[in-house]
């Protein structure tokens, strides 16, 4: 049993959809999570500054004592994820090898899409890991810079998020792919929108979710779950910017009541 949290990172909300997969999946866990809002969105970032700010976040966590960190961010990810693993020894889980499986895992015509941020698709991250498992498999990039704004502004539901996500997606659409990977943690937050941009025939793959599996055997694996003799979880929020907005976007996603707290870094 190893009682101590498990610490999150974002470049801003996104990780709160894994965080809530996290809740559902494993209760008895307790989080320490970082978004960088004051510095989001990171796709459009050159890859050294991505660097920077994710050891930055990095750091922070090590000081709430984590058991284990969750990348909880495909940029990051993508730039920085085997650095981190490499440095530190506790166990550091990233979002897009587990995206990747299970999106071979659901695919049934040979063809995946993947939408993410700039940097995540300049990166080709997921084509490599998809290939690297099922190399018959063809992928299909997309880059949708405006949607991780969209939601850092609590526009998810309005009709300028809903032209927005139908605009970007539209090289997606009739492409004959039947598995969409979101490849960034932000896009679960506009799931309906890019479902109906799409159409039903298209399985959408949440990148983020899907790592809490990994979590799950990791946890069992070392032996590290918390007990449940602690009691309820006291999780903790934190963010570089607006504390007020951070909880409005993470109370209505979580649908739990939550402490934020602004930090600078
Ligand atoms: N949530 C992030 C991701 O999964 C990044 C969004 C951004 O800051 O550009 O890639």
């Amino acid at each position: 049993m190893d009682n101590r949290p498990i610490g999150f990172l974002d470049s801003g909300v996104g990780g709160l959809t894994v965080v809530k997969e996290l809740i559902r999946q494993l209760p008895q866990e307790e989080v320490v999570y970082i978004g960088d809002s004051a510095r989001a969105p990171y796709g459009p970032r050159s890859a050294e500054q991505i660097r920077d700010f994710t050891w930055d976040l990095v750091r922070f966590l090590l000081t709430k004592d984590v058991k284990m960190i969750v990348i909880a961010c495909n940029t990051a990810t993508a730039v920085v994820w085997e650095d981190i693993k490499a440095k530190l020894d506790i166990p550091v889980i990233g979002v897009i090898l587990p995206g990747a499986s299970a999106a071979i895992q659901t695919n049934q015509g040979g063809k995946i899409g993947v939408i993410g941020t700039p940097m995540t698709i300049q990166s080709d991250i997921y084509r490599e890991k998809i290939q690297l498992l099922s190399p018959q498999t063809e992928v299909m990039s997309l880059s949708c810079p405006r949607f991780a704004p969209l939601v850092e502004s609590n526009e998810i539901s309005s009709n300028l998020a809903r032209q927005v996500v139908y605009e970007s997606l539209i090289p997606m659409i009739d492409q004959g792919v039947d598995t969409l990977v979101l490849g960034c943690t932000h896009y679960p937050l506009l799931r309906p929108l890019i479902q109906e941009a799409v159409g039903d025939g298209v399985s959408l793959i949440d990148s983020g979710a899907e790592c809490i599996r990994d979590v799950s055997v990791l946890l069992n694996y070392f032996q590290l779950n918390r007990s449940w003799q602690e009691g309820e979880p006291n999780h903790r929020f934190y963010t570089t910017a607006s504390a007020k907005i951070f909880k409005e976007i993470a109370e209505n996603w979580l649908k739990i009541e939550i402490n934020v707290e602004h930090v600078d870094l």
